[in-house]
């Protein structure tokens, strides 16, 4: 079967960074068309210099990395730097990128790749804030019927918030954006908290990322590391949640997860509960499925299958 043509639309951050890393590691299964970088948890211009630094250590400056949306279509941006670091990769010493921003707007590379590709054949991996789908969405509502699927990782049902008591980060950031993806009508695969944090990098796992020996293997050994303390210490976690991974580990083997096509909706009016994923997972409502929710995951299978790519590179 020829690779899934896909777009990572993304705010480095070092989970992104493993999510870019293990598609690039599987041309088999997945042709990256492009980087899109969207404000997330750092500022736009350290989202696009973190998402150049990625590809150089995979060693792929030919992938194209374009610069987005600096803040949500109608809030002030809310960052991450708490979690990830002020660079929003810090754990690893990696060189600045040499490789350019390719020319142009996100946005418009988003369209005109999915008016250039035959319909149904790309499929977009958002792994930060919804900003540059929803606004690629509003400028050409075309592109809706020719997009293959949107697989993504945001929202929370069980798991609730890890930015609010309410919402997860993406979601949260901007929810005007998410509640326009959620409500296009594309067939949207959603990667929650409620799956991410039973993707946890233990001892062990992290020791078997840096026994691969390679500089891709240590520096994501290094990353984990640093940005495991969040979670370690809100959650007692026994390790940093791998979320934006399972993204583009479901594009490899969907099997590795299980879910239910649900409901899912936005909150965007009450400042309380402010971009939580209103999920209905106990089919209360009669509002029409919109997304496959995903409630769990083969842990020890994605973790063979990420460290295995990852020693590719
Ligand atoms: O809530 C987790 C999500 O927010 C991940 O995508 C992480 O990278 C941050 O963007
Ligand atoms: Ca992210």
């Amino acid at each position: 079967m020829s690779p899934r043509k896909i777009i990572i639309d993304t705010d480095p951050g070092q989970d992104d960074a493993v999510a870019i890393l293990l598609a690039l590691a599987s041309p088999e299964d997945i042709e990256v068309l492009g980087i899109t970088a969207v404000a997330g948890n750092v500022p736009l211009p350290l989202t696009t210099r973190n998402a150049r630094i990625i590809c150089e250590l995979a060693g792929r400056t030919d992938v194209a990395v374009y610069a987005g949306c600096d803040a949500p279509l109608k809030r002030p941006l809310v960052t991450a730097e708490h979690v990830h670091g002020k660079t929003g990769l810090d754990g690893p010493v990696l060189p600045e990128p040499t490789m350019p921003l390719a020319e142009g707007h996100a946005v418009d590379f988003i369209i005109e790749t999915l008016l250039a590709e035959p319909e149904g054949t790309v499929t977009l991996c958002p792994l930060g804030p919804l900003t540059n789908i929803a606004a690629a969405l509003e400028k050409a509502p075309e592109i809706a019927a020719r997009v293959q699927e949107i697989v993504l990782m945001g929202g929370a049902y069980f798991e609730v918030g890890n930015i609010t008591p309410a919402a997860e980060f993406n979601i949260y950031v901007d929810p005007e954006a998410a509640d326009i993806v959620l409500k296009s009508g594309i067939k949207i695969t959603v990667m929650p908290l409620d799956v991410t944090h039973k993707a946890l990098v233990t001892k062990a796992r992290n020791d078997a990322f840096r026994a691969l020996g390679t500089p891709v293997g240590v520096a994501v050994a290094e990353m984990t590391d640093f940005f495991e303390r969040f979670d370690k210490e809100k959650y007692g976690s026994a390790g940093a949640p791998l979320h934006d991974p399972c993204v583009t580990a479901y594009v490899i083997k969907p099997e590795l997860f299980t879910g239910r096509h649900i409901n899912v909706e936005i909150e965007t009016g009450s400042e309380l509960t402010l971009g939580m994923t209103v999920a209905d997972w106990w089919g209360v409502t009669d509002r029409a499925p919109n997304a496959t929710f995903m409630g769990d995951i083969d842990a020890a299978g994605f973790f063979d299958l990420l460290t295995e790519r990852l020693g590719r590179l």
